[in-house]
Order: C-alpha cells, then sequence, then structure tokens
C-alpha cells in the first residue's frame, strides 16, 4: 500500500441484484412512483425493523419531515434534539415552522443526554427526536420513560443507523416513527431516497397523506387539496435498487463492524485518539469510524491530521458543527447562546476516517499505519 491509491471516506457496493431488479423495472415501464417494487421495499425495510409500515421518501430529510408533519409538529411547537447531529435533523423542525430545542450530547456515545431533557421540556414540546449518531443506539429507555411520562411522541432519527440494535431492538424500532436515509454513504443505498418506519396506522397514513400532495387517501379525486402537501414520493428505479441492498443489509453491516473492530484494534493505544465506544447492550452500525483527537498528547490538532492523512492519499471528514449556532437560527432568532461543551469539543477534535463497506484489511491497517506515525508517540 502505498500514496497511489486514494482511499476515499465511503464508496457505495452494489454487488447483488441491483442491476438485474433495475433492468426489471426498465423492462416493465415501472419507473416512476406506482410499481411492486416500491411496496416491497416498504414491506421488506419495515419488517427488517420490526414495523407495521414502511413510506418510502426522497431523502432521510423528507422522511424526518414527514414524520415531524404526521406527528403533528406545527408552529408554536417546540421539539427536543441532540446538538450534535447533522443539519437535516434540524431542518425537519424549521419546515414545520417549530422551535428547535437542543440537548448536549453524552460524551460515550455523543448521543442525546437523556439526564438534560426532562429540564428541557415545556408545554409546547411536541416531540423528542433522538438521532443514533454514526450508527450507535440513542439511551432510548430513558428517552422513551421521558416521552412518556409528558405524553410526548419519539421520532428517531435513525439515518445512520440501519441494523444497528438496542437492547435487541432496531434503531428506527423503538420511538412512535424512525427515520432512515439511503444515500450513498449509508450502508444501504438507493442514491438518493429515505424511509420512515412506524407501527401506527394513522401516523403512516397522515404520512402517506402528506409525501403525495394532500390528495385524499380514501375518496375519488376531485383535485382539492386541504392541506399543503409535497411530492416526496420515491420511484420503482429507487426502489429496484434498494431490494438488491436490502438483500445484503447484514452481510454489509458485517463488514462495517469487522472494520470498525480493525481500526480499534490499532488505534486504541494511540496515544492522545480516543476511539468509539460501544455501550453494553448496544450493537453500533458504525456508519462511519470516527475518533477525537487531543491535540497535546496526539502532538497535532485535528485539522493538522486531516491535512497530512490527505497528502498520503486518505479522505477523511471532520465531525458536524453544533447546531445550536448555526448561521441559518441566528438569522431566525432561534440561536441559543448557551454552551454545549461536548458538541463543542467533538466539533473542534473529531474526525471520520474512510469506512467503505468494501474496504479492505490492508487498506485499514494502512490508514492505521499512518496515522500512528503521524502522532508523538511514534
Ligand atoms: C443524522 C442524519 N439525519 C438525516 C440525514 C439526512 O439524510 P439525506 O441526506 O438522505 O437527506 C442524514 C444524512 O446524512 C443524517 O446523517
Amino acid at each position: 500500500m502505498g500514496n497511489s491509491e486514494f482511499i476515499p471516506v465511503c464508496e457505495p457496493l452494489l454487488d447483488g441484484n441491483e442491476e438485474k431488479y433495475v433492468v426489471q423495472a426498465l423492462r416493465n415501464g415501472w419507473i416512476s412512483s406506482s410499481g411492486a417494487f416500491v411496496s416491497e421495499f416498504e414491506e421488506r425495510f419495515a419488517a427488517y425493523c420490526g414495523r407495521r409500515f414502511g413510506l418510502t421518501t426522497t431523502s432521510g430529510t423528507t422522511s424526518l419531515h414527514l414524520a415531524l408533519l404526521a406527528a403533528g409538529v406545527t408552529s408554536g411547537h417546540e421539539v427536543i434534539l441532540p446538538d450534535f447531529t447533522m443539519v437535516s435533523t434540524l431542518f425537519a423542525v424549521l419546515y414545520c415552522g417549530a422551535r428547535p430545542v437542543f440537548v448536549d450530547v453524552d460524551e460515550d456515545t455523543w448521543n442525546l443526554n437523556p439526564a438534560d431533557i426532562e429540564k428541557k421540556i415545556t408545554r409546547r414540546t411536541k416531540v423528542i427526536l433522538p438521532a443514533h449518531i454514526f450508527g450507535h443506539p440513542a439511551e432510548m429507555t430513558s428517552i422513551l420513560d421521558v416521552a412518556k411520562q409528558h405524553g410526548l411522541a419519539v421520532v428517531e432519527d435513525a439515518a445512520q443507523a440501519h441494523g444497528a440494535l438496542y437492547e435487541g431492538q432496531k434503531c428506527g424500532g423503538m420511538g412512535e416513527i424512525g427515520c432512515f436515509s439511503f444515500f450513498a454513504n449509508k450502508l444501504i443505498t438507493t442514491g438518493e431516497g429515505g424511509m420512515l418506519v412506524t407501527d401506527d396506522e394513522e401516523l403512516y397514513d397522515r404520512a402517506r397523506y402528506y409525501r403525495n400532495l394532500c390528495f385524499d387517501l380514501n375518496a375519488p379525486r376531485d383535485y382539492q387539496h386541504r392541506d399543503l402537501g409535497y411530492n416526496f414520493r420515491f420511484t420503482n428505479l429507487q426502489a429496484a435498487v434498494g431490494l438488491g441492498q436490502l438483500e445484503s443489509i447484514d452481510r454489509y453491516l458485517g463488514m462495517r463492524r469487522a472494520t470498525a473492530h480493525r481500526y480499534n484494534e490499532a488505534l486504541r493505544d494511540v496515544p492522545g485518539v480516543r476511539v468509539p465506544i460501544e455501550q453494553p447492550g448496544c450493537k453500533s452500525a458504525y456508519w462511519m469510524y470516527a475518533i477525537t483527537i487531543a491535540p497535546a498528547v496526539f502532538g497535532m490538532t485535528r485539522d493538522t491530521l486531516m491535512a497530512e492523512l490527505k497528502e498520503k492519499g486518505i479522505d477523511s471528514r471532520m465531525l458536524f458543527k453544533p447546531m445550536h449556532s448555526q448561521p441559518v437560527l441566528q438569522a431566525r432568532g432561534l440561536a441559543d447562546p448557551k454552551p454545549y461543551p461536548v458538541t463543542e469539543r467533538l466539533a473542534e477534535t473529531g474526525l471520520y476516517l474512510p469506512t467503505s463497506t468494501s474496504l479492505r484489511a490492508e487498506q485499514v491497517a494502512y490508514i492505521c499505519e499512518m496515522v500512528g506515525s503521524l502522532g508523538k508517540g511514534r
């Protein structure tokens, strides 16, 4: 291994029946949103998550938007979400006109800190929206308990957590609604796309209604629209890819977990590097293998490490910036000036390393060797 091969952070793997199913869809002409593959993919993925209903959407972002619409979130409401997440979680709240209320994350799991949730609940709170970040399950027992005590719905952002388990239950399968993304860097992909899963037929129907321009679900089409709807429909071509991917999901999960274990073994003892922690009772999907750097101990900052790795043909990405201080919120008077120390530290010191499902053991060894050789302990 050397500099000649650039290792990207993530490449999709499409090594099953994806092409065969896409060709079938192309040949039979069902290429738009009415097609047998769409409902088959919805049913099978929902069943994989242990849920009754699945509803495909155009992206993880729109699945979150639909979930909050279905849960009745509107202006005047508040939604509790982690400060450390992808901006889509926040945007879904803003699309509904609701106020985002942030909670800092746990040091070890990087997920919504349950101890802080209760303090943030007001009479306007409607939904708790945990994200299973980097594929590690959020602490769902406490989150569901608090939600129950206060009569709130829980919408799980499981966009990074396909197949992850919390006490034996699938992420996305525990709250009222679970939301997934099928973007190309996710464990399974449909190019772009998303899905929400639920056991609640009413929520499913409401999401279905909003997804298709608020056409009445149970009456003949009269082209009268009582609510503001969206076209978030998924295509049969995407579902063809998704069905092929779904056949491989557990194999892919095993491959990503094997990669994470290899990284852990090689990086655990590098001074100044903190490797991800998998909590007891949890099985992480390791969406991306993310670490933090203590610059004084490691010998260089996160940004310098990323630049050095790039020189050696290794791609990496910094972690998300805190949500509470995003410029989009400043402009709307919704920014929260309070400190969120854990998220702020992750944003400053964290990065993720290449984690393609197909990443080979010798590539992981090369990356770890380079990280180790750049640190002070070399
Ligand atoms: C936590 C989280 N939520 C939501 C999304 C949105 O998914 P999409 O990119 O499919 O809109 C992502 C995408 O990476 C994500 O990481």
